[in-house]
């Protein structure tokens, strides 16, 4: 549905949606204001088809699946069904979403217990320096691990399957965000078995906005609540997600048409177009623009986004950073994110169905001429 005039690598931040996709959004809100009772009171099993077919193509348990708004309301719920003791530690990392540091800050704040950030430099060679560093930081009070399955300003996928597996052996609890992972990467939830994993449908599944989900580990499940406690306290997390107070639940039906879309497809001939591209994509930059690689050159640390550094003749600090992005969409008509990531000043591409090289090649020649 994307507007054919503007050079669109963003996907990465709010998706983009499929026009079969949002016409059946809008055909279940005409269907809900036809018979609003009817609809949210009789028709459940709608909802138990829509969590049936998207658990399943997470491979994911659904007696551990619950809907939620967005990613940030399922981190919420999950750290706020914690309790924490002073001398507990939450952990994270250099990479993590900033809205989900701000999370963890004040969760830490409230409970008296400290937030931590393990420094992940950039670049990156492997996954096993990664888990080399992430497992090494941890000590005896650390209580959670948040971290990204795949790193909205890095881009960098983690290799969290490994790192779960050590944190179960010395008993710290994990939450995976894997915001962007869902259509990015071939997930099998059960699988990771980690305590807790969160993602979003509506970036790159393409479904409605406000598709996110919360999955818990057996162990979990009934003590992990929805940020809105309502009628089915204590009946059990599927029950309790399920009803959030009123609200509009066409973007969770719709969500399973999406996974239907990609179905068709093929998710796996998605993923491979997405993640090719964005590899040629990162190659093409880095060498363009003869700047650091910040992963390796075969796209191995990568699934369909890339971050790359800009040149220093270009913005490096944050505020210039969003100006620059600001005005590459207002003078050209290019859409990505610019920012400053440890210290430099970076711009990530996403590769969905949609992109072509020739959507970089603008990018290049902009920043090119922006040096003469
Ligand atoms: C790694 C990560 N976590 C959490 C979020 C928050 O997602 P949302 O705004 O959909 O809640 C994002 C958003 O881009 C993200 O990249």
């Amino acid at each position: 549905m994307l507007d054919p005039d503007v050079t669109y690598l963003n996907h990465g931040s709010f998706g983009a949606r499929v026009t079969s996709v949002f016409e059946y959004q809008v055909s279940i809100k005409r269907e809900f204001e036809a018979s609003p009772v009817d609809f949210l009171d009789r028709q459940k099993d709608r909802l138990d088809d829509a969590k049936n077919v998207v658990s399943n193509f997470l491979g994911a348990d659904i007696k551990g699946f619950g809907f939620v708004e967005n990613a940030t309301t399922g981190i919420g719920c999950v750290v706020n069904s914690i309790s924490f003791q002073p001398g507990d530690e939450i952990l994270s990392t250099s990479h993590v979403y900033n809205g989900v540091r701000q999370l963890l800050t004040h969760k830490a704040k409230a409970e008296g217990c400290s937030y931590r950030e393990i420094p992940v430099p950039l670049p990156v060679h492997n996954s096993s320096e990664l888990f080399e560093i992430i497992t090494k930081s941890m000590n005896n009070s650390t209580k959670l691990l948040v971290i990204d399955h795949v790193a909205s300003a890095s881009s960098i996928v983690f290799p969290v399957q490994e790192i779960v597996q050590y944190c179960r052996g010395i008993g710290v609890l994990v939450l995976v965000d894997g915001a962007h992972a869902p259509g990015m990467l071939d997930l099998n939830i059960d699988q990771i078995d980690a305590d807790w994993y969160v993602g979003n449908l509506h970036k790159w599944v393409c479904a409605p906005l406000g598709a996110g989900f919360i999955w818990a580990s057996e162990e979990n499940r009934t003590t992990t609540h929805p940020m809105t406690i309502s009628h089915w306290y204590g009946q059990g997390l599927a029950n309790e997600f399920d009803w959030q107070g009123t609200r509009d639940i066409s973007p969770w039906l719709a969500s399973a048409a999406a996974v239907k879309w990609g179905n068709e497809i093929g998710w796996e001939r998605i993923r491979q177009h997405n993640h090719t591209l964005v590899t040629a994509m990162q190659q093409a930059l880095v060498e363009a623009w003869e700047v650091e690689l910040l992963s390796p050159l075969d796209g191995s640390m990568l699934g369909n986004m890339a971050t790359v550094r800009l040149p220093d003749f270009c913005p490096q600090t944050m505020e210039s950073c969003s100006s620059f992005q600001d005005e590459m969409y207002e003078k050209f008509k290019i859409e990505a994110p610019v920012f400053e990531f440890l210290g430099h000043g970076s711009i990530r591409v996403s590769a969905q169905l949609y992109s072509r090289m020739t959507d970089v090649n603008r990018l290049i020649t902009l920043i090119k001429d922006r040096s003469s």
